[in-house]
């Protein structure tokens, strides 16, 4: 990073939407050749203020400089004609089309007489693909491609261009960290070229990795720039939430109850092998393994989503057979699920609405709620996890990424399922709402609900569980009573060094 000319400025920033001033006078700068992150509470501003920038939303007031020369950004492709490259926080990718097609989206290579060029479409995706690493090519349909390789295809856009800025809007949210090397690397790359960059994130360990700047926002307002190897994490949560975090209370251990859930000898074709555990009332089970380990699959077989090719899974001792997901409700199992955007939302309906209806139309048999109550359960958990909002009539569409995240955590909590599976529970969660979040956890085991936490957190499932078990490629290597697991244990289980111990 020098101290040259910033590529880029934003000056007075102002963005009201009804009942909301999501930005309120906002300034930026962002010099050639650093990465810079922009960090702040969920609901803070982040998305807003980069969406500014990039041409999506017009500003109430305020000025964009590039260059110190001040442009209008009126649509995206308008900034990334000016070197402004946007990768987004909510994928928007077109699943029809092809992996080229949605790069090149709107700029299609073209023949003489206007007849797209697709070789020429191809072989110039084919190029940025390779340089990526990745294991899909130009023509594969978006729609087949994983979450975190619908990721690498954003990625992929920004550099069909020579940017002057890029902006990354929580990238890694769904990367797995071979996926996060690359991308880090591409972000190594642009830096030396004198690319400005943008990063958005809440994991504190990639912004102490990779930036040179923090930026913070909070309700909307700029709180100030600290140089990255000046600070700390706690002077910037500081700044971003007003307090420091005391992360020193350990969870307090209780008596557990019979045995909610049991599952022996569980297989899903190649997604995972024979897998056996147990889950107490008051237990919080964690399930710690790289992405692609099996967790998320085991998950969904629990929830109905996927048919088991072997085992048996038993609930209060009685074997069950769970062929949906209305099934899994009925014998009092609930999932929040890992991509909370596709399961678990209805983007077009209020915050009130989506926490509160049945998570499955045909369960609309349960017992009737009135509409007070339900606006009772809304605040209850609006207060809890602190979910921005200006009132629960709001289209949860509207809501930051974080607090749609928030509103599906607090919808299967409010359903008290006996055994409840959350995965991922604090992926693009702000560190103030994360540490509220593991006490909910904890809390409701405490009141005798057996919980499953899938989580690639190490500290994560440290912090919350009362026992691990650490998985690699589709086994359970091992299960770690919470007083003996080591974060060395963990992660040699993890890496399949060590085989399960035959009891
Ligand atoms: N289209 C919209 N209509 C109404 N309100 C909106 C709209 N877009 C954003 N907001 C509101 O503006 C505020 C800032 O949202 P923004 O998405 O910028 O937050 P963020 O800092 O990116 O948070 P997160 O970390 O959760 O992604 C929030 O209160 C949000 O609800
Ligand atoms: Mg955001």
């Amino acid at each position: 990073m020098t101290d040259a000319t910033p590529v880029l400025r934003l000056e007075g920033i102002v963005k009201t939407f009804p009942g909301v001033r999501a930005l309120d006078g906002v300034d930026l700068e962002l010099r050639p050749g650093e990465v810079h992150a922009l960090m702040g509470e969920n609901g803070a501003g982040k998305s807003t203020l980069m969406k500014v920038l990039g041409g999506i939303l017009q500003p109430n007031e305020g000025r964009i400089l590039i260059d110190e020369a001040p442009v209008v950004m009126t649509s995206p492709l308008e900034a990334k004609g000016k070197g402004v490259v946007f990768i987004h926080q909510e994928l928007s990718l077109a699943d029809e089309l092809s992996v080229a097609e949605n790069i090149f989206l709107g700029e299609l290579p073209r023949k003489r007489f206007g007849r797209v060029d697709w070789t020429r479409l191809y072989a110039t995706t084919d190029a940025i693909l390779k340089t990526l690493n990745v294991r899909f090519d130009a023509r594969t349909r978006v729609g087949d491609l994983s979450i975190a390789n619908q990721q690498m295809v954003e990625i992929a856009r920004a550099l069909t261009v020579s940017p002057r800025a890029v902006i990354f809007d929580e990238p890694t949210a769904s990367l797995t960290d071979a996926e996060k090397v690359v991308l880090f690397d591409v972000i190594e790359d642009l830096k030396a070229k004198g690319v400005g960059i943008i990063y958005i994130s809440h994991r504190m360990e990639e912004i102490f990795r990779i930036t040179d700047r923090i930026s913070v926002l909070r309700d909307g307002q700029y709180r100030g720039t600290l140089r990255t190897a000046e600070t700390t994490e706690d002077e910037v949560t500081q700044l971003m939430i007003g307090r420091s975090l005391d992360l020193s209370r350990s969870p307090v251990r209780h008596a557990l109850g019979k045995v909610a859930l049991e599952v022996r000898g569980l297989s899903c074709g190649h997604l995972y092998r024979d897998v056996s555990f147990s889950v107490r009332e008051g237990e919080v089970l964690g399930f710690y393994g790289l992405v692609g380990a099996g967790r998320t699959e085991i998950a969904e077989t629990l929830f109905g989503l996927r048919t088991p090719s072997a085992g048996s899974i038993r609930v209060n001792g009685d074997e069950v057979r769970i062929g949906s997901p209305v099934d899994a409700i009925r014998h009092g199992i609930g999932l929040v699920p890992e991509d909370r955007k596709g399961q678990g939302l209805v983007l077009g309906m209020n915050c009130r609405d989506n926490m509160t209806l049945p998570q499955v139309d045909d369960l609309s048999t349960g017992p009737f709620v009135s509409d007070g109550a339900e606006v009772a359960i809304f605040d209850q958990y609006r207060d809890r996890l602190d979910i921005r909002t200006p009132g629960w009539r709001q289209i949860v569409g509207n809501l930051s990424g974080g607090n749609q995240q928030k509103i599906v955590i607090g919808k299967w909590l409010s359903m008290r399922p006996q055994v409840l599976i959350v995965d991922e529970p604090t992926r693009g969660i702000d560190v103030g709402s994360k540490s509220e979040i593991h006490n909910l956890i904890r809390d409701l085991a405490a009141q005798g609900y057996a919980v499953i936490v899938i989580s690639s957190e190490m500290p994560e499932v440290l912090h919350v569980s009362d026992r691990i078990a650490a998985m690699y490629s589709g086994r359970i290597m091992r299960t770690f009573a919470a007083e003996e697991v080591t974060e060395d244990s963990l992660i040699q289980a993890i890496s399949g060094l060590e085989p399960e111990k035959v009891a």
